[in-house]
């Protein structure tokens, strides 16, 4: 078990109405980490993850046509935070859902979008191809961990985020930076980044809507530090902006300050 944090991390939780809201202040994360990195380094590497509320994201980013045109589409570099052990055409896919909501219908070359190999038979090969992948992509000075401009999290209600589950062997991960992680309740394998990949980012939004997350967030939030049960907790970016972005009804239970 990781050591407990001396003091709280560093974070911003930001309450919105309802889910449309959380959309919206998603897509404006989006457009402005877009905007920043790509007049910093000139392109903008984003990580995007599976979930509902990822979905409704990637729709609004689709459909509003302010919000498309202020998006540098050419110099942005997708990438997945975790996928399903499948084909990119399977409707489990994380890719497919992006895909269908976002992607075939903005301007990106295929050669931008850095999908995982779900359908790779042997999951740990698809992850070390990966993140190898991430290596020379996103890249890195040295052996520093790379960078990512932005990767969008959501949260389930049992408190694991990408494809971090409770109790599962790739919380423990220390060096790589994508694993297969092996979901016992699942019965799958899943590809996942994994947590110091994450907390090298410059930003990570969390994304958590609806009242079957309000317990969960509320523990992940304010309670003890137990990352074996709740592994969105391992999320802290060490020199980066941790953002949680959730509606009303998700931070029904936190305290009111
Ligand atoms: C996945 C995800 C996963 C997801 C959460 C929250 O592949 O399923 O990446 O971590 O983000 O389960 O999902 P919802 O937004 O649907 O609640």
């Amino acid at each position: 078990m990781p050591t407990p944090p001396i003091s709280k991390p560093a974070r911003e939780v930001r309450v919105v109405s309802e889910k449309q809201a959380l959309f919206r202040a998603a897509a404006e994360g989006f457009v402005s980490a877009a905007d920043s990195a790509v007049k910093a380094r000139g392109a903008f590497h984003v990580a995007l993850s599976g979930g509902s509320t990822p979905k409704g994201l990637f729709e609004l980013l689709a459909s509003d046509a302010a919000l498309r045109e202020r998006v540098p589409w050419q110099k942005v570099r997708f990438y997945w935070s975790d996928e399903r052990h499948c084909p990119p055409d399977h409707p489990d896919s994380n890719f497919r859902m992006a895909q269908l909501a976002l992607l075939s219908k903005v301007p990106v070359a295929e050669a931008n979008v850095h999908r995982i190999h779900g359908e790779d038979p042997d999951a740990g090969n698809a992850a070390l191809e990966y993140e190898n992948e991430i290596k020379k992509s996103v890249g890195a000075v040295g052996n520093a961990v790379p960078r990512f401009d932005l990767i969008y999290l959501g949260m389930g209600p049992d408190g694991h985020t990408a494809s971090l589950f409770p109790g599962t062997a790739a919380l423990k991960e220390k060096k790589r930076l994508v694993v297969s992680n092996h979901v016992e309740k699942l019965s799958t394998d899943r590809i996942t980044f994994t947590a110091p990949l994450i907390n090298a980012a410059a930003c990570v939004i969390f994304l958590a809507s609806g009242e079957d997350k309000a317990g969960t967030l509320k523990d992940v939030l304010e309670g003890l530090y137990v990352p074996e049960l709740l592994p969105s907790q391992l999320i802290r970016p060490a020199n980066g902006r941790l953002l949680w972005l959730v509606d009303r009804a998700a931070a029904a239970m936190l305290k009111q300050d």
